[in-house]
């Protein structure tokens, strides 16, 4: 498997020309993003508002058992109550990854959203297009997250997947994951950021 490290080098994308007589509109995806080269030849990005249409595209490519995975439901695409909240200004941050020679087409969306009970935390979600996934990407977004919110001053990074996904069980280990907690078919961890465990 290839394996990249997550590289900070930032391409600034191209700014929309502001016209000051348009009606306001959602920025178009990527255009006012740092871009972060990531693996299988991707680069990551912050989400914007405008994204929504690409972030459809992706579920919509994505295999039922993919979006299960991410969700644990039969979540077929978002909406927009569910978008409001994962680009949330202050309460969440998303990547959205992209071939680096296709930026229209999104292969992942990665989620760092408030935690609901504990403000000192906030809480990973990661969905990979099947025919990106096991290539070493889903590990290097998760470290792009808990960077992330180390940076932010976050306390404790937390996650829930299903028992038997071995890959997001496998990439929360890497990350240094305790605290397991498994009610029936769903394991619950975290990372805990200040250097304790
Ligand atoms: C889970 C997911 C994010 C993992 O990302 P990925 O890019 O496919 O995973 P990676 O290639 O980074 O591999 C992660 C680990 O899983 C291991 N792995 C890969 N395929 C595996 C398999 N079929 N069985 C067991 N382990 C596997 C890898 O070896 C790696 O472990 P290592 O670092 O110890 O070697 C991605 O598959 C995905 O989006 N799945 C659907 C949605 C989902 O499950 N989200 C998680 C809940 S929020």
């Amino acid at each position: 498997m290839s394996r990249q490290p997550v590289a900070t080098g930032t391409t600034v994308a191209q700014t929309i020309a502001a016209d000051p007589l348009a009606p306001p509109r959602l920025p178009p995806a990527g255009r006012e993003a740092a871009l972060i080269p990531t693996p299988v030849g991707t680069v990551t990005r912050r989400a914007a508002a405008g994204d929504l249409d690409a972030v459809q595209d992706l579920h919509g490519r994505c295999s039922i058992a993919s979006r299960a995975a991410r969700y644990m439901a039969g979540k077929r695409e978002l909406t927009w109550a569910d978008w409001r909240h994962f680009t949330h200004p202050t309460k969440a941050t998303t990547w959205l990854t992209s071939p680096a020679d296709a930026p229209d087409r999104i292969v992942a969306m990665t989620n760092l959203v408030a935690h609901r009970a504990d403000p000192s935390a906030l809480d990973l979600g990661l969905l990979i297009e099947d025919g990106f996934q096991d290539q070493g990407l889903g590990t290097a977004l998760a470290r792009l997250a808990l960077s992330h919110a180390k940076h932010r001053g976050c306390q404790r990074l937390t996650a829930s997947t299903e028992a038997d996904n071995r890959r997001m069980l496998a990439i929360l280990r890497r990350l240094g994951a305790t605290g397991w907690q498994c009610s029936g078919w769903e394991m619950d961890a975290h990372v805990l950021l200040d250097g304790s465990r």
